[in-house]
């Protein structure tokens, strides 16, 4: 079965061809981060009008590029939550159209829930059940996985996602946005003691995160600094900054696995190609027994082909959405 997939929830305009939910035919992207980097992060009116300008020449570059006639696409897919809502309504209405125009079936996908098929792409073997630590721009959850549409978030971020304390500590110290892939540079060598940051614990809520006093203590650390006149150790501070963020994630996710009985540990998003907190993760992964799965570099992003996969499950459990479907900006998972 060969799915249409649209992915349009932030600065990604995405669309791809995939195959029963395993096989990419196709993946094309278009990521607008340069657009976005002259104001320090993602401008919602300057996304969807973006995404307006991307959808259809991606559309027909996809169908071009995997080599099928429009009459072999099965159905149609789009994240229609969560995300910046003027950029999903732009996606959601395309496929809309789409879906119409090719009269096939319309199957909306959650966006996250599509962060975690993007493993189902890497790792033929890995089917649910399974634990997922979800890491992105927008949010940061752990997800058991019970089956491929069956799922449950058990804990969160009660404030910021990961991936926007990586972009605000880049913004601070002056690198472009996104800043999680130039943090990730900067922190090579770096000594990750050189600076102690506050690793949060919500009470009460043990698989629940919280990013913004780490957040404070960056910015307050640089500002303090400039103010002073002192140099700052940025290779240091990167480092130090990012042991933080895995710290506060990796024994999270290994005691959450513990308790509820996962051997099979899956981790997505874009914040997923952290060269610090992949290492953390295989360590923590072997020291405890587990199997753990990561995308390549290029899934972990926002991207088409992940929806695809997704859609492939949700058609497979009778997902279909009517012409009336509408855009979210938030969505229980
Ligand atoms: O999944 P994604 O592409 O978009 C959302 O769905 O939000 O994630 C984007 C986030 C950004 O915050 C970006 O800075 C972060 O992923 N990111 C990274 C790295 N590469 C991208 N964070 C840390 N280390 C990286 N290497």
């Amino acid at each position: 079965m060969k799915i249409l997939a649209f992915e349009s929830t932030c600065d990604e305009t995405a669309v791809a061809i995939v195959e029963d939910g395993r096989k990419i035919l196709t993946d094309q992207i278009f990521s607008q981060a340069q657009l976005h980097a002259v104001y320090g992060g993602v401008v919602p009116e300057i996304a969807s009008r973006c995404h307006v300008e991307s959808i259809s020449i991606l559309a027909q570059k996809a169908i071009e590029a995997a080599g099928i006639s429009r009459k072999e696409i099965d159905a149609v897919a789009v994240s229609y939550a969560p995300g910046l809502i003027g950029a999903v309504l732009v996606g959601v209405n395309f496929a809309k159209a789409c879906a119409l125009a090719l009269n096939v079936p319309l199957i909306p996908v959650h966006h996250i829930r599509g962060h975690i098929a993007a493993n189902y792409l890497a790792y033929p073997e890995l089917e649910p059940p399974f634990l997922c630590l979800a890491i992105s721009g927008g949010n940061t959850m752990l997800v058991d996985v019970r089956g491929y549409t069956d799922m449950e978030i058990i804990g969160c971020t009660r404030d910021d996602a990961a991936g926007e304390c990586f972009d605000k500590t880049a913004r601070v110290l002056g690198l472009p946005y996104p800043g999680g892939k130039p943090i990730d540079q900067l922190s090579q060598g770096g000594d990750d003691s050189r600076y102690v940051f506050p690793i949060a614990h919500v009470e009460g809520s043990p698989y629940d995160m919280s990013f913004s006093g780490l957040k404070t203590a960056v910015i307050n650390l640089v500002h303090n600094a400039q103010q002073k006149g002192e140099e700052l150790d940025r290779a240091g501070l990167a480092a130090s900054f990012t042991k933080a963020v895995s710290d506060s994630l990796v024994p999270r996710t290994m005691m959450a696995a513990k308790e509820l009985g996962y051997h099979k540990i899956v981790v997505a998003g874009g914040v997923a190609a952290n060269s610090r907190i992949r290492a953390d993760f295989t360590a923590a992964a072997k020291e405890n027994g587990y199997q753990l799965f990561v995308p390549p570099l290029k899934l972990c992003g926002d991207n088409g082909a992940m929806i695809g996969a997704q859609a492939y499950y949700e058609y497979l459990a009778g997902t279909r959405a009517g012409s009336d479907l509408n855009a979210y900006a938030t969505m229980e998972i």
